[in-house]
């Protein structure tokens, strides 16, 4: 298994461009199978994600052709089989987001259940229960989410969570659907947004997404389409807090500063000079040692749970004392532990972190669980002590496109051992 050495310590200095989102192109790729004529898709990010999807869709029978580097052709009508194995759903919970377009284009979905998840519980219940109220007829059978159905007829569906590739689910569900699907209590994450997008240039009728109601009216058919995935708003974080973190000076470009307000708010407190443009943003921490900043996730517009461990690697080394909370997934503490093997002072009390800021870390070797805990080992060896081994690391090409030579590029000591 490759690994990461980083010897912490050099203020990181330059530019970098920002990739398409991981959680955009992922659905997006999915509800290519509602068209009924190829669909191209822009901006996709080279991520292990990204190619767990595509041998999904490829299991299926479905054509998918990589045209040139970022652009990706798919041809759902040589689908031969709707099921999504355990052996590769269980390697991307993502992969749930075919079953709403499986069921409502071809009227079947054999689908594993994710199990469990290095982030918590993660249960599927809210998809499985408005696929039932559209019609579905689903049965929990061997492990896997069986569901049929004629066509999907629309209706009111309340989520009692806000959940992201749930509402992705069923808003792919409802455009093939009779009549119109109210989508109450939706989530209203950018990526949403840009999955309804998506869907709309391939005919489908959706009003509402990036609010909490999304209402959506049930076409025949939708057809094939050429789009563009939108940058990824965690990638382009998680640079800024690199930059944040080594008192450094980085400006990513190709990005969407409108998507990053919680974000921006929170490095600006930190003590950050920021400019922004319409699609860069630039950071300014030079000589500065960044100040604690308490955070607490929330669904969007809130602060992004997936930019929690990398808050938490900035206050590990800031001036003062932290409260880091997350309300979105239990047990997503887990890069705390390895951040105190780096020297980080951190107590944890039920779902908060109290972070007390240490004038320096030193290097250790280090393991990740996760993608996002994987990126907050990786800021977190941006300034220790020495040369930082992160383990592992499968987990960061899940979510980040090139990590160390995005990171090289703004003069990190990052090199990857291959394993
Ligand atoms: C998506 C993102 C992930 C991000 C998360 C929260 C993708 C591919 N992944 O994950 O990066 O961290 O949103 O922003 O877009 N829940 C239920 N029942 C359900 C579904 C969810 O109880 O049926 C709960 C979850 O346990 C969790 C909360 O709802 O506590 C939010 O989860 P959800 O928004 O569904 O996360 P994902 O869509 O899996």
């Amino acid at each position: 298994m490759d690994k990461l050495h980083i010897r912490g310590g050099t203020p990181l200095e330059g530019e970098v461009r920002i990739s398409g989102a991981k959680n955009a192109a992922l659905p997006i790729l999915a509800a290519t199978l509602l068209a009924d004529s190829p669909a191209s898709v822009g901006n996709v990010p080279h991520l292990r994600d990204v190619t767990t999807m595509i041998e999904l869709l490829g299991r299926m029978g479905v054509s998918v052709t990589v045209t040139d580097k970022m652009r990706i052709e798919v041809d759902a009508s040589t689908i031969r089989e709707c099921i999504a194995p355990y052996e590769l759903v269980r390697t991307m919970r993502a992969s749930i987001v075919v079953l709403g377009p499986l069921l409502a284009r071809f009227g079947k979905a054999d689908v594993s259940l994710p199990g469990g998840c290095a982030i918590g519980a993660r249960p599927v219940n809210l998809h499985v229960d408005g696929l039932r109220a559209l019609g579905a007829d689903i049965h929990i059978e061997n492990g896997y989410i069986r569901a049929r159905a004629d066509r999907l007829v629309g209706t009111r569906l309340v989520l009692d969570t806000v959940t992201v590739t749930g509402t992705e689910n069923l808003m792919m569900a409802a455009t093939l659907a009779e009549g119109e699907t109210v989508i109450e209590n939706a989530a209203r994450e950018p990526e949403v947004v840009d999955l309804a997008n998506f869907l709309i240039s391939m005919g489908a009728k959706i009003h509402g997404a990036g609010t909490d109601r999304i209402v959506v009216e049930g076409v025949k058919k939708l057809h094939g389409t050429s789009y563009d995935v939108l940058p990824d708003r965690i990638e382009s974080g998680t640079y800024l807090v690199a930059g944040a973190i080594t008192s450094g000076h980085v400006r990513i470009k190709g990005t969407r500063p409108d998507h990053l307000d919680a974000v921006l708010v929170k490095l600006r407190d930190a003590g950050a000079t920021l400019g922004i443009g319409p699609n860069w943003i630039e950071l300014d921490m030079r000589n500065r040692r960044p100040r604690a900043v308490d955070i607490r996730t929330a669904p969007y517009p809130g602060f992004p749970t997936d930019m929690q461990a990398q808050f938490a690697a900035l206050n590990t080394i800031a001036e003062g004392t932290a409260a880091v909370t997350e309300t979105v997934f239990e047990n997503r503490f887990m890069h705390m532990l390895e951040m105190r093997r780096l020297g980080a002072d951190i107590r944890i009390e039920g779902n908060t972190a109290i972070i007390h800021g240490v004038e320096k870390l030193t290097a250790a070797p280090v393991m990740a669980t996760d993608l996002r805990a994987s990126a907050s080992l990786v800021l977190a060896g941006l300034v220790a002590e020495g040369t930082t081994e992160v383990l592992r690391i499968y987990h960061i090409d899940r979510g980040y496109e090139c990590i160390e030579e995005k990171l090289a590029q703004l003069g990190a000591h990052i090199k990857r051992i291959p394993g």
